[in-house]
């Protein structure tokens, strides 16, 4: 299966027939906003057709108009390109949540819709969870978003929405071999929810791991190459994020080499849990 992925692959989302989100996606957390465009552009010549923005991020609009400006000038069709966004927190009303979220689908500005809308955390608590997903649903039927889901959430936030049968297509939680939140992502899997994968090269704090450095010299690859192979063949949607050429290319020259049994072996027993963070890891907040 993993063999078979390529820069192209995508994965179906539940719910939504017939709609696919890109295998490799481009993060832009802390990308600056005067940055942003050119390194989205970069993305995109390089082959990446999947982007992760964020209300938070504060760069919603330039990467739409990255995206905008690059579809103009190949002639390629705006529904080839995969563009997320999330909100954190409700507002007051739910009216006044549902402006907030078209307002992000405006400052996008990518034929009138994004593809995929998430709330960004689950620690509105209960109501508050509610109530935003309450105003995604209106969003989508609005036909301003193709797909919803979360963010950061655990194992009984999830199962706070399977309860109701309102199953997220997709849940973005930290992932990488040192927290490699495993009770979300079965449940995940069982309920065919897409996971995507924050952090997939931990912000390169595991740059000098041994074992990492070794499976890399193996394949002649970098380490940060073997992280996001790990990420891919675990069935993950990894979403590195760079503003720097060079590494923007090597983060997607992910297809030509595949980790053996021995590797992704050396890479599951790296596990350290919730300690294996390297972002705020709200899974387990009330
Ligand atoms: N939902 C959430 O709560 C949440 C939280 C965190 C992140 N995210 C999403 O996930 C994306 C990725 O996470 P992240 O940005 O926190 O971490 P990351 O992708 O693991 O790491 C990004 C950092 O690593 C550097 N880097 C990138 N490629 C590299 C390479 N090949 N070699 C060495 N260093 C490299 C980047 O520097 P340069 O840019 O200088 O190259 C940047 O400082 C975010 O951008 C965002 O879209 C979501």
């Amino acid at each position: 299966m993993s063999t078979k992925l390529t820069l192209q692959s995508t994965y179906p989302l539940l719910g939504d027939a017939g709609a696919e989100m890109p295998v490799l996606g481009f993060g832009v957390y802390k990308s600056p906003q005067d940055v942003t465009e050119r390194s989205v552009t970069t993305a995109l010549k390089t082959g990446y057709r999947h982007i992760d923005s964020a209300q938070y991020y504060e760069n919603e609009a330039q990467v739409g108009n990255a995206v905008r400006a690059w579809c103009l000038e190949t002639h390629t069709s705006r529904r080839d390109v995969f563009v997320t966004t999330k909100i954190i927190f409700p507002a007051k009303t739910k009216e006044e949540t549902l402006e907030s979220l078209r307002e992000s689908v405006q400052k996008v500005n990518l034929d009138g819709y994004v593809d995929c809308f998430l709330i960004h955390t689950p620690t509105s608590g209960p109501e508050g969870r509610k109530h935003l997903w309450e105003a995604l649903k209106e969003l989508h039927s609005e036909g301003k978003v193709v797909t919803i889901g979360v963010s950061n959430f655990g194992v009984k936030h999830l199962q706070e929405l399977i309860d109701r049968n309102e199953t997220p297509a997709v849940n973005q939680i930290e992932i990488h071999p040192w927290c490699q939140q495993r009770p979300i992502v079965e449940l995940c899997k069982k309920h065919k929810i897409v996971v995507q994968a924050y952090c997939p090269i931990v912000r390169g704090e595991h740059a000098d791991d041994a074992d990492v450095l070794k499976i890399a010299e193996k394949h002649k690859v970098d380490w940060s190459q073997v992280l996001l192979r790990w990420s891919l063949q675990k069935g993950y949607v990894p979403l590195p994020k760079s503003d720097t050429p060079s590494r923007i290319a090597s983060n997607a020259d992910l297809y030509g080499f595949e980790l053996d049994d021995e590797d992704m072996k050396t890479l599951d027993a790296k596990d350290q849990g919730a300690k294996g963070a390297v972002a705020p890891n709200p899974v387990d907040c009330e």
